[in-house]
């Protein structure tokens, strides 16, 4: 790209909200006449880092030149003032206003001090007219679609006379010939000297517009790349925190299980509107499969469908061959399948109770009132998975928030267990545990399934699923896309299907 002189330079840029980093000293800059990307997994920092630059927050520390001056921005109309526009992932304009109005808010054409009407709706069509787009600007903005909605606001973005235009998400409510129309813009805009940032989880367009690629990571930068000169799969691993070495020294051969148990559920065409595109899935008996994608690609939300938290509405589903459907938790525990949740502290466990408490929980729940488990009974039980589990604690009386996170996750593994399901669950089941407890967390999956349970293991350790399954499906933006079984598994097959 030779010498270029940055239009935008963030330095050390860092955000803390409570609880999180959400950035952590983040380098970004962007030259006049480019396009360049932000990448990363949800939650990595993106739109924290347009909003700082866009002065919607402030930042903790760090600095932003902007055309050769240090900026600090304290509204977004003052962001506006300096030239730089946002189009924001959630539409942020007024509902309740005209599209003329909306296009001009903040800035209407005045004359003698008043507002000009006229000269409102005159600007509104031109700036319409730019992204050739037809339309009625004196109506209500909610009369439109979310998807013209989304076009208005690069409408009114663009309206603005600036040199940095920023795009977060632009395109994800907009159709194949709406995203191209608008590419057509950018390409034109970027010739005239626009430096442009762009957001988006589609893999395909960040490689058909942009010129240089920034990915981020848990609030750290992992670096700035030509577009050209990444490629996808090097992209996709990077983005989940992996250099091309690092997969390359994680592929080990992995050992083949022989899995021919019986049919346990069958689906065709499930999914739930505006959360998960309909798929099809089987799952066996004894058989281990992992649901991998990047985050945000509908892992979890593929779970809570199944377990009947976020319920599927179109489709069938079969479960040991007889039609039914899961439109609660309660039926998904009736029908042998169980679930632990992403975030246990959440979902999960009851800090202020016993171990001995927690494990029996769901078991008192499905029993009902008439049916109480004696404390005998109770101990026996937890007893016997503290010792199968190698649960750390001295006695099954321990609160469990007592318990290092690894022996937490255990006991509420054992909940669900001693209700013997057919089908279990576990979405991220080894999050934020050592590697001796992942070993034997894995360990323990492994001989359930031996045994004839079928496990439906989600991990945003992509080389941990692959290493664990004996079938994986992969999805990409809430959409399953395809399956990697037997030998074929491996993390490379993974990452080249999500990026392709
Ligand atoms: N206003 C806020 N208050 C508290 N935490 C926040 C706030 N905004 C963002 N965060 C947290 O900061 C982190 C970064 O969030 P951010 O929205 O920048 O991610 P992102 O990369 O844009 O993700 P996505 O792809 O999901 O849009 C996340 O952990 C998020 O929960
Ligand atoms: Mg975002």
């Amino acid at each position: 790209m030779g010498k270029t002189v940055e239009l935008l330079e963030a330095k050390g840029i860092v955000k803390t909200f409570p609880g999180v980093k959400a950035l952590s000293g983040v380098d970004f800059s962007v030259s006049a006449g480019e396009v360049h990307a932000l990448m990363g997994e949800n939650g990595a920092g993106k739109s924290t880092l347009v909003k700082i630059i866009t002065g919607v927050y402030r930042k903790d520390a760090g600095e932003i030149i902007f055309n050769g001056k240090s900026i600090s921005p304290g509204s977004t109309l003052e962001a506006e003032q300096c030239g730089i526009s946002t189009v924001y992932q959630e539409v942020n304009l007024v509902p309740e206003l005209s599209v003329a109005e909306n296009i001009c808010l903040g800035r209407q054409p005045k004359k003698l001090g008043f507002i000009s009407w006229g000269g409102v709706r005159k600007r509104a069509v031109e700036a319409l007219k730019r992204l050739e787009l037809d339309i009625d600007v004196s109506k209500n903005l909610s009369y439109y679609s979310i998807a013209i909605q989304q076009l208005i606001a690069i409408a009114r973005a663009l309206d603005i006379d600036s040199k940095l235009l920023i795009l977060d998400e632009p395109t994800s409510s907009l159709d194949e010939k709406e995203v191209a129309e608008l590419f057509k813009m950018l390409k034109k805009l970027r010739g005239q000297g626009l430096g442009i940032v762009f957001i988006t989880h589609f893999l395909d367009q960040v490689y058909q517009i942009s010129d240089r690629i920034t990915i981020l990571r848990d609030g750290g930068k992992v670096g700035t790349f030509e577009a050209a000169r990444l490629p996808r799969l090097e992209m996709v691993g990077r983005m989940i925190g992996k250099d091309p070495e690092q997969v390359k020294s994680m592929e080990k051969k992995r050992e083949i299980r022989k899995v021919a148990g019986k049919e346990f559920l069958k689906a065709e065409g499930i999914g739930r509107k505006g959360m998960l595109f309909p798929m099809a899935l089987e799952i066996r008996e004894g058989e281990i499969i992992g649901l991998a994608g990047l985050l945000g690609s509908g892992r979890s939300e593929t779970a809570r469908m199944l377990f009947g938290v976020d319920p599927s509405d179109s489709g069938k589903l079969s479960i040991g061959g007889a039609d039914t459907d899961i439109s609660s938790p309660k039926k998904a525990v009736k029908n042998g399948i169980a679930m632990t949740a992403e975030d246990r502290k959440v979902t999960g466990i009851i800090s202020d109770l016993t171990i001995r408490e927690n494990i029996v929980l769901a078991l008192q729940a499905r029993a009902g009132a008439f049916r109480t488990y004696t404390l005998k009974e109770q101990y026996a039980l937890a007893d016997k998975f503290i010792k199968a589990l190698g649960i750390k604690t001295p006695d099954a009386d321990q609160l469990i928030k007592n318990l290092s996170g690894g022996n937490q996750q255990k006991a509420l593994l054992a909940r669900w267990l001693a209700m013997e399901p057919r089908l279990f669950m576990l979405d991220e089941p080894t999050r934020g545990i050592d590697v001796g407890a992942k070993a034997e967390i894995e360990k323990v999956m492994d001989e359930l399934c031996e045994k004839g349970m079928a496990l439906l293991f989600i991990s945003s350790e992509m080389e941990e699923v692959s290493r664990n399954c004996d079938r994986v499906m992969v999805l990409r933006d809430r959409r399953k896309i395809g399956e990697i079984s037997g030998e074929d598994i491996s993390l490379q097959a993974i990452m080249k299907m999500i990026a392709e």
